[in-house]
């Protein structure tokens, strides 16, 4: 059997546009553009493909999107004040600080800074606090992608066995947490598997849906899944280059090995990728509908 590709690159084509129809009725009606500002410390060439990436989609959309790039030795204080600047700017709504920072700088302490109403990466502690009691505000993007791809693509979640490969705050720990809450596309049964686990393919193995953000290229082979298991892979590794100078990518899933076995499976590039810089503009959307008094 080979599986289903869930294209999250067509899925969230089709959630732009819905996004882009409530852009110009909130500017029409209520005179609000969306504002977005990315923060980009030093010059990490894959961060700047993902920075890039979002302000593009934003500018698409409508928004008002500013890329404010900063040195790789910008003191830490600085850093903190150019939050602070965002923070009371009035057009911007929405503030995004790229991961990883430069070792210098705390990044704990840079994400306490932002204001939690412009948190639209949902890393905040009062947003992730939120998300624990499930009165979310701002739901973290990659996971808020894979969630919406899992729904929109008809995969059941209900009551699955779900094993998520990696325990990060970015994606592993606040996909375990959305898929178990009650809800819809949720009340799932997480395990959440890590660096230290035992046995590892002991628990992927019995998994309806195997979620992995582990950082490790092709680190979920064929014989560690079941047959018909549904795959989301979350990894970006670099394995290399072309000829030409473009990034070689490939996924935390060897691909071909469980696209024969699974039911569905994301691909890379263009599975969870486009899914979260979508609910990245999701979640600006509803930063300026807020500072509008639009529900
Ligand atoms: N680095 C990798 N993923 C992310 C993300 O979702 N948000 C931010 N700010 N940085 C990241």
């Amino acid at each position: 059997m080979a599986a289903k590709l869930l294209k999250g690159a067509e899925v969230a084509k089709e959630i732009r546009e819905q996004i882009k129809a409530e852009v110009d009725e909130l500017k029409d009606k209520h005179g609000v553009t969306p504002g977005l500002v990315t923060i980009l410390v030093g010059e990490d060439p894959a961060s700047q493909s993902y920075v890039r990436a979002k302000n593009k989609t934003a500018k698409a959309l409508g928004y008002n999107s500013t890329q404010d790039t900063q040195p790789v030795d910008l003191p830490e204080a600085d850093l903190l004040a150019l939050v602070e600047k965002y923070n009371n700017d009035p057009n911007c709504h929405g503030i995004l600080v790229q991961l990883p920072l430069p070792k210098h700088i705390n990044d704990k302490k840079v994400l306490n800074a932002i204001s939690p109403d412009k948190d639209v990466d949902g890393f905040h502690p009062v947003n992730v606090g939120r998300l624990m009691v499930g009165e979310p505000l701002f739901l973290p993007c990659t996971p808020f992608g894979i969630q919406e791809l899992l729904s929109r693509s008809g995969q059941p979640v209900e009551g699955a066995e779900v094993v998520v490969v990696g325990r990060s705050n970015i994606v592993g720990k606040p996909i375990a947490v959305m898929l178990m809450q009650k809800g819809p596309a949720a009340n799932a049964t997480v395990t959440v598997v890590h660096t230290r686990t035992k046995d590892v393919a002991f628990h992927t193995k019995r998994a309806d849906i195997v979620i992995v953000a582990a950082g490790v290229p092709e680190y979920i082979k064929g014989d560690m899944i079941k047959e018909g298991a549904v795959i989301i892979d979350v990894g970006v590794n670099e394995v290399g280059k072309t000829a030409d100078g473009k990034r070689i990518l490939k996924g935390d899933v060897a691909f071909d090995e469980c696209f024969e076995k699974a039911a569905a499976i994301t691909p890379v590039p263009g599975g969870v990728g486009p899914m979260t810089i979508t609910m990245l503009m999701k979640n600006t959307l509803q930063a300026a509908k807020f500072f509008a008094g639009v529900s």
